[in-house]
């Protein structure tokens, strides 16, 4: 089992040209190994989160082993003059990309999603607000026909 942080997946480029890009063999050690992938405080702009959930949509297609994703996120509560209210149009674009991967029918694996509840255990020194959220998206494998 192997832990892949998110932080690393733009490197999953294959060109030798590339200073730091990855081998072959790399990635298909990733791709044969990966178990978890930890995503944090990583979905506050629209184009990054839809971009985020492209690749964890890709990746996950190609990994041999089901895969559970974490990804912590701060719901940032604002007042909008648009909605005259508080609002978090980044936490709202998240949920809707949430939904949208547990809906698609159109690869080999297939997402589950859960929120986790908040009072999960706290491990480092850090201040625990309110709006911090955990997510849990459970990537199945469809079974391999042996
Ligand atoms: C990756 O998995 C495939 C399919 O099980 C296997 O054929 C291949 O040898 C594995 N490669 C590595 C580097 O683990
Ligand atoms: C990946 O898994 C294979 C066996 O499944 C193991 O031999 C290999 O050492 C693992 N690679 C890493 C980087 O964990
Ligand atoms: C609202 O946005 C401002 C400016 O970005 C920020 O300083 C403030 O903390 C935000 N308020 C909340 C409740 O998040
Ligand atoms: C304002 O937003 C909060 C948080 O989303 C919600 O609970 C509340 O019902 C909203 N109030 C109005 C008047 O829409
Ligand atoms: C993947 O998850 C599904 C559903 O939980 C399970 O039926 C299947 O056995 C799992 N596959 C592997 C390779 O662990």
């Amino acid at each position: 089992m192997s832990v892949f942080s998110i932080l690393s997946i733009r490197l999953l480029f294959v060109d030798a040209d590339v200073e730091f890009s990855w081998t072959e063999e790399e990635v298909v050690e990733v791709y044969n190994n990966t178990s978890f992938i930890i995503a944090s405080d990583v979905c506050y702009d629209d184009d990054l989160t839809d971009g985020l959930f492209r690749t964890l949509y890709r990746l996950c297609n190609n990994f041999l082993h089901n895969c559970t994703i974490l990804i912590s996120i701060e719901k940032r509560l604002n007042f909008t003059l648009r909605h005259l209210n508080v609002s978090c149009k980044a936490y709202d674009h998240f949920c809707h990309c949430l939904a949208q991967l547990q809906d698609r029918m159109d690869g080999k694996c297939s997402f589950r999603v859960e929120q986790l509840p908040s009072n999960f255990p706290q491990f480092l020194s850090y201040e625990r607000i309110e709006q911090l959220e955990l997510w849990k998206v459970s990537c199945d494998q469809a079974q391999s026909e042996f």
